[in-house]
């Protein structure tokens, strides 16, 4: 039986306990639990008022803030854009527990991985004993070794050359002195710095502006002074004159895209085009924040507060009951984005949040709540603030995100049924029933949340579940959406109509609905998942993010893993072309995007989530690499968007079939190209960073894998 991560931290805990005594009640009061609500006065109903704006069907709910225990008196704010009721989170209270990276490490399987992985040498070993910086400049040689050995390796290395004296963990969590242990302590301390009149100038011209202040997001831009941003900076904002290097702009732009509420970061704006209408590209958006979280914890020392205060507030918007017209959502449903507003006259923040009723098609995200675990991991990896993990709210959250997914009914497959528009294609592009994007991430978050899980009372029966859909899953994705040029003859030759368990075509595909394009598109070397599986239906098209998140998650078999990124290296004009990376492909055109997206003006053919060029998608593409051994591929990548990204103005998207051109209603400073660039560019200069995003091989599936392998071309 694989050992849980929480397993392992409880027994470091347990260790520190013994060797730390002195420190004991210290630990322990860090520790303790803070409940989202301190006392049942506070959760009355009574307490919780509601004013509703009939006009707009605005309900503006009165909630408490949990951000933090001084606030938890205070209340927040919330609109839902259907009426909302308060749902009470009442949690039990519970044991925190701890375990260690380094424990989980030492379990670490062997990955075949990292079979040509070339990287190596610690370049930077900071002076007060942590290690900063893993690049990838030398090799490793030793064909099977894990990435974390990789980095070991590395760091015994430059301690045998006396470079520094660095300890083992330090490999892996790289400044415990600022977010490790006692984590929370000196996260509750941590001041936010809010922009305040900022000064802007223009290098050549050192021009200064003052920008008006604002209290829910970085740096607000009034109507007056947007001619002048325009004359000087096409439309962004102006950069401090230390920005020189496209990287440290994309930290100023990444810092400038911070929301506020209550003077505390909880999140980033979508985009910041003062060029364009705002729509509701002024919101935090749960998917878009994933790379800028992932940039704070990346960065060094690390900047966790405003992740920390992501996950606490979008979990507290779960606890709002949401509906579309007399349909109310599951429980667990996370937002797809929130905005906070400011009213002026009465000195009040309040948050807008969309759950779905609002967006283009009126459907619900189901890849937030995956992103917000996923997320969530990579937070407790970063910083082992245990504490967070612990708090009753938080084990609740998970569990109401898999309760959605894992409850029985009708289905047959282990896969998700799901609407068109549920995830970052939000629009209808034909991914209706099972795409690859959601199933990857569902797996992706199971995996999470079994490590996560606390067993206490329903947990264990949560994780038994989790273990069951995993490996099903896991199963039905290996084997029926995998598409390789053996697998793609197979399929030509299939027989129809077959009936009984024997079956071969198993979904009653007709070889005659295989497109065209796919015989030339397949080379004789690679691999790929394909789009979507259901009755005499695949979708043969490419969908980058299910396969990255395939790769991080361990859901395919690392030989379908290097096979992937050998299609990426044989189909490099198709899907990198001359700006990173094709969402999708191919391009859906004539009467096929008529009949599939229903005559969308924004999917037309090679535009936007139809065969579109994002570069958000830059930091997947780059840790599947690294995690497969093949960071040159990563590095490659982020060469071609450096020669445009920040010269076009951080564009959303690229249209085009090689993604030549700027998209043709694509934001400009588009926070998620801006964070999706800074995480590439960090996981590439320092691979130990792909940790905070990517999974081992699960054993137990391996092995049933090894078993079966004789009837299995993988
Ligand atoms: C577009 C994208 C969606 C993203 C949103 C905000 O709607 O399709 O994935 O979350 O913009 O950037």
């Amino acid at each position: 039986m694989s050992t849980t991560l929480r397993e392992l931290l409880v027994a470091e805990r347990e260790s520190e306990a013994c060797s730390l005594s002195g420190d004991i009640s210290d630990k322990e009061d860090s520790t303790t639990t803070s409940p989202l609500f301190s006392s049942e006065e506070e959760q009355s109903p009574e307490n919780l008022k509601k004013y509703t704006a009939p006009a707009a069907f605005l309900l503006d709910l009165k909630l408490r803030e949990n951000l933090d225990k001084e606030e938890l008196t205070k209340s927040s704010e919330f609109i839902t854009l259907e009426p909302a009721t308060i749902v009470d989170n009442s949690f039990e209270e519970s044991e925190p527990s701890y375990s260690s990276v380094k424990e989980v490490l030492k379990t670490a399987e062997e990955s075949p991985f990292s079979s040509d992985l070339k990287c190596k040498k610690l370049s930077k070993i900071s002076s007060d004993l942590k290690i900063e910086l893993v690049t990838l400049t030398d090799l490793i040689k030793e064909p099977s070794a894990t990435l974390e050995k990789v980095i070991a390796k590395s760091v015994e290395k430059c301690e045998a050359e006396g470079e520094a004296t660095v300890s083992e963990e330090s490999a892996v969590i790289t400044s415990r002195e600022v977010v490790g242990g006692r984590t929370t302590e000196k996260d509750d301390q941590a001041t936010v710095s809010v922009q305040i009149n900022e000064c802007v100038s223009d290098n050549a011209k050192s021009t200064a502006l003052t920008l008006k202040q604002c209290p829910s997001v970085g740096v607000k831009l009034d109507v007056s002074d947007l001619n002048i941003f325009q004359r000087l900076n096409g439309g962004g904002l102006l950069l401090s004159p230390e920005s020189c290097t496209m990287v440290d702009e994309a930290w100023e732009r990444l810092s400038k895209s911070y929301v506020y509420f209550k003077g505390k970061p909880v999140g980033t704006l979508a985009a910041m085009d003062t060029s364009a209408d705002a729509l509701n590209y002024n919101q935090v958006f749960v998917r878009d924040f994933v790379p800028s979280g992932l940039a704070c914890l990346m960065k060094e020392p690390p900047e966790p507060e405003i992740v920390r205060n992501f996950l606490l507030k979008t979990l507290h918007l779960q606890g709002l009951e949401k509906r579309v017209d007399n349909f109310t959502l599951g429980e667990g449903v996370l937002p797809a984005s929130f905005k906070v507003l400011y009213d002026s006259d009465q000195e009040k923040e309040t948050l807008l949040v969309d759950f779905g009723a609002s967006a283009i098609g009126r459907v619900a995200p189901v890849d937030s709540g995956f992103w917000w675990i996923i997320l969530l991991r990579s937070y407790i990896k970063r910083t082992r603030d245990y504490a967070l993990l612990d708090r009753p709210e938080v084990q609740k959250g998970m569990k109401l995100i898999l309760k959605l997914c894992l409850s029985d009914g009708f289905d047959t497959f282990p896969t998700l049924l799901c609407a068109d528009g549920c995830s970052m294609i939000d629009r209808r592009m034909g991914i209706y029933g099972y795409p690859i994007e959601i199933q990857a991430l569902f797996y992706f978050a199971l995996r999470c949340a079994k490590q996560m899980l606390k067993p206490e009372r329903d947990g264990k029966e949560f994780i038994e579940r989790i273990e069951k859909r995993i490996a099903a899953l896991s199963y039905h994705i290996q084997t029926y959406y995998w598409l390789d040029f053996t697998q793609l003859n197979n399929i030509y030759r299939y027989k129809t109509e077959e009936y009984s368990h024997t079956a071969v075509n198993k979904f009653n595909v007709i070889p005659d609905s295989i497109p065209d394009w796919v015989f030339d598109f397949m080379p004789l070397r690679g691999g790929y998942l394909i789009g979507n599986v259901s009755p005499a239906r695949m979708d043969f098209r490419w969908f980058l993010v299910g396969n990255c998140i395939a790769i991080l998650s361990s859901l395919v078999t690392p030989a379908q893993a290097t096979a992937i990124m050998d299609l990426v290296e044989e189909r490099w004009e198709d899907l990198i072309g001359e700006m990173p990376l094709k969402i999708t492909y191919p391009a859906l055109e004539g009467h096929e995007w008529r009949a599939v997206t229903g005559f969308d003006p924004k999917n037309t053919r090679w535009s936007y989530h139809n065969g579109g060029s994002w570069p958000v998608l830059l930091w997947l593409l780059s840790a599947a690499c690294i995690k497969v051994g093949r960071p040159q591929i990563a590095k490659r990548a982020i060469e071609l968007a450096e020669q445009r990204l920040s010269k076009d103005g951080w564009p959303e998207y690229y249209d085009g079939k090689t993604g030549r051109y700027v998209g043709k209603q694509a934001r400009k400073y588009q926070t998620w190209s801006i964070a999706g660039y800074l995480v590439a560019k960090m996981m590439v200069e320092n691979p130990s960073n792909l940790l905070l995003i990517s999974l081992e091989e699960d054993k137990k599936i391996a092995k049933s894998r090894i078993v079966r392998s004789n009837s299995s071309s993988f």
